[in-house]
Order: structure tokens, then sequence, then C-alpha cells
């Protein structure tokens, strides 16, 4: 799980573009991207990356499942129906008496066909979006959903998918720092579970948010300042004569070095 930081104009979404394979054709690029030794002309990218767009696009008469349905019908919902049936097999083995909201999804797979269903009540839930499942996205002449919920149905559209690469572009513009927590937490499990890999971009993340990440990605004016373990990070500037002064946040004063460097 890499943290993406960079100031606006860094590159960050054309980064994250061209790591997902939908960098527009129109622009040139140089170098070569690989997944696990595959070149992205040997395999469909698409369907193994997930871009979560810095924007929110969404048809604003369809209610919030209704949109997340939509995105696991026609992307597919891979891993993600297995996961929860292996969590039930392994709880019926352990004797343990699963969490009734759990078991409600469960109950709901068993019959087979509600495959999409099951995976979108369990991302709505992950993200806090149940409370507002059944109202209108909505859009400018349209009263729907609040802004910060509207950028988690973004999210949520994105994960539903079977891809088990997914890049995030400032997913937590217009929702508060303990809200980005949980999302980051629970995305940090998923990716651990299946074996995944995120890259996430954000603005100003609160310092118990940076603390999830285990990789660090630094960009200035479409370079790569810094690119390696979190742990790492402040040894390395040191060693470059940029201290972290005290009471100040790591991922605050990652984002001045570029003002300094720049
Ligand atoms: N089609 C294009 N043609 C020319 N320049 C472009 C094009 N697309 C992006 N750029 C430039 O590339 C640079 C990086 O843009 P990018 O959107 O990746 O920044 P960003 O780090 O995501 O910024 P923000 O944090 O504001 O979203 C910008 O200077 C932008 O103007
Ligand atoms: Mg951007």
């Amino acid at each position: 799980m890499t943290l993406l930081l960079g100031p606006p104009g860094a590159g960050k979404t054309s980064l994250l573009l061209a790591l997902a394979g939908t960098l527009p054709s129109s622009l040139k690029m140089s170098g070569d991207i690989i997944y696990n030794g595959h070149t992205m002309d040997e395999f469909v990218p698409r369907r193994s990356a997930a871009y979560v767009s810095q924007h929110d696009l969404h048809m604003a008469e369809l209610t919030v499942r209704e949109t997340v349905n939509f995105s696991a019908k026609c992307q597919g919902i891979g891993h993600r129906f297995d996961l929860l049936m292996e969590l039930s097999r392994r709880e019926k083995e352990e004797n343990i008496k699963p969490d009734p909201e759990i078991d409600i999804y469960l109950k709901a797979a068993a019959t087979g066909e509600q495959k999409a269903e099951v995976v979108t009540n369990h991302i709505l839930k992950v993200l806090g979006l149940d409370i507002c499942a059944d109202t209108l996205v909505g859009n400018n002449m349209l009263r729907g959903i609040s802004g910060g919920q509207k950028k988690r149905v973004t999210t949520a559209e994105m994960l539903v998918t079977p891809g088990r690469a997914l890049f995030m572009d400032e997913i937590s513009t217009g929702l508060d720092s303990s809200t980005t927590f949980q999302i980051v937490n629970s995305i940090r499990q998923t990716i651990h579970i299946i074996g995944g890999t995120a890259v996430i971009a954000l603005l100003q993340p609160a310092p118990e948010t940076y603390e999830l990440f285990d990789d660090i990605i630094l960009l200035s004016d479409g370079q790569v300042v810094y690119n390696g373990p979190r742990e790492h990070v402040l040894e390395f500037f040191k060693s470059m004569g940029f201290k972290c002064p005290e009471r100040k946040g790591v991922a605050d004063f990652l984002q001045e070095i570029k003002g300094n460097t720049g």
C-alpha cells in the first residue's frame, strides 16, 4: 500500500492514469510499465486495475445502491464473493458465531443468484454508505446525497471490481480525517488479505492515516523525489539536509520539501 504525495500539478493524476493503463492515447509516454513481469499489451489492464477518479461523475437519477450495483454487474465482482464464502467456512470450522450482519450476507449469498447484491451491500457497509443506500445521487439540479457521500460512492464503484491493483486519486477531498482514516484502514485490510496493490493520492493525510501506509512516493514537478518504505523517509531527507521539526506531521513536512527544492 503506497501513499502518493505531491503538490497540485506535480503529476499525481498523470502517474496514476499511466499505471492504470488509461492515459489518453494523445499523450506521449516513455518508459515501461510492468505488472508482475507482464507488459501492458499482454493482458487487459482495465480488468486488473481500477482507477478511482478525482472527480465524481454519476447518473443523478440513480440511487447509491443502484449505482454500485450497476458497477458490480458490469465489471464483475471477482474474488470478493469467494472471500466472504471462505470467511463463513472458517468460522464454521472454528465454531465462531458469525457477526449477524455478515451472517445475513452469507444467507443471501447461499442462494447464489444475488452475488452482486451481496458484494454491493458489503462495500456500502465498509464505506459507511448504508444509511444513504436508497437516496438519489443527485447533481446541481437535483438534490441528492452530500458531497462527502458522493466522494465515497466514486470509491465504492471501483472497489466492487475484481481488480487487484487500485489507483485512487484524492479520495479524501471533502471528507473529515476520521472518515478518511476508516476508509483507508478498510482498504488496507482488504489489500493485505487479497495480496493486492493500492496507490492512493491524498491531500494532507492526518498522521494516523499516514501511518497506515507501507510505502511513500513523493512527486515534485513530474519527478519522483522519493520512492521507498515509509520508515526510511525521514532518515533519507535528513541525510539530504531537510530535518522534520518536532510536533509537525510527517506528511505535511514532505509536502513542504517540494517548496524548498523547487
Ligand atoms: N493533456 C495535457 N496536455 C498538456 N499538459 C497536461 C495534460 N494533462 C495534464 N497536463 C499537465 O501535467 C501536469 C500534471 O497534471 P496532473 O493532473 O497529473 O497533476 P496532479 O498532481 O494530479 O494535480 P492535482 O493535485 O491538482 O490534481 C500539469 O501541469 C498539467 O497541466
Ligand atoms: Mg490530480
